[in-house]
């Protein structure tokens, strides 16, 4: 389990919270086809986030597919109580799982318990927490990810203050990989990268077009 491993210096993660779930093997494998690594697998509660998204149900109908292609998992847990998920997670196939700041007062207990079930680990935080405490609780993860909408729905518009919240996230996690999620699309994406962030989640600007590869693409050809 190896974030490092995985990166090829920048990655675009489709948001499969987004898909079209009628049709979710079939967008997975375009989306391989296309050359997609990681993807980014959205796991809400009902408390934490208004809506209870998707489980390791369905992470499990599609993580051998993902995996046999040379693919991960990488699950973001929008849910109050991750040490009751993360196993159920690791058992499904998720191949790293990134919790909330918000939701714990011990970061380092949860990190490791993700690394006990040989899980990447990461910490996300909302728009509303000060990125100087974030960037505390993400000793000894893998990953930060700064959100840059209000999680629980995809397609809402990136919050422009998330700017100067990553140029502080990477001045503080010097060569830490830093995850933006929330609006990433053709007009955000350059800007993002340019903040700091080098993982880019992105829901509807891939899955809200006919052509996903296309879309995919376009935007990993945004950041060359
Ligand atoms: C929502 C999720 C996101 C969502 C992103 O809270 O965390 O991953 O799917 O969707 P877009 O890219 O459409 O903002
Ligand atoms: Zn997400």
């Amino acid at each position: 389990v190896a974030w490092q491993d995985w990166i090829r210096t920048v990655e675009v993660e489709p948001s499969l919270y987004a898909a079209d779930f009628s049709r979710l093997g079939e967008q997975v494998d375009e989306l391989l086809n296309a050359g997609t690594r990681v993807f980014h697998y959205d796991i809400g509660d009902g408390h934490f986030v208004e809506p209870i998204t998707i489980g390791p149900i369905v992470l499990e109908s599609i993580a051998s597919a993902i995996h046999d292609r040379g693919g991960v998992l990488d699950c973001h847990l929008m849910v109050d109580n991750p040490a009751r998920h993360i196993p159920q997670v690791a058992k499904a196939g998720g191949d790293s799982v990134t919790f909330h700041a918000e939701v714990t007062d011990d970061p380092a207990g949860l990190i490791a318990v993700a690394r006990e079930h040989d899980l990447g680990v990461g910490v996300a935080f909302n728009p509303g927490t000060a990125v100087d405490d974030a960037a505390r609780a993400v000793d000894g993860a893998d990953l930060a990810l700064c959100m840059s909408i209000w999680p629980g729905y995809s397609g809402q518009a990136f919050m422009p203050e998330s700017l100067e919240r990553l140029a502080r996230l990477r001045e503080l996690l010097p060569g830490l990989p830093i995850q933006v999620d929330g609006g990433i699309g053709p007009d955000t994406i350059k800007g993002a990268h340019e903040a700091g962030a080098n993982l880019f989640v992105a829901g509807s600007a891939i899955f809200g077009h006919e052509d996903l590869p296309r879309a995919y693409r376009r935007l990993v050809q945004l950041l060359a």
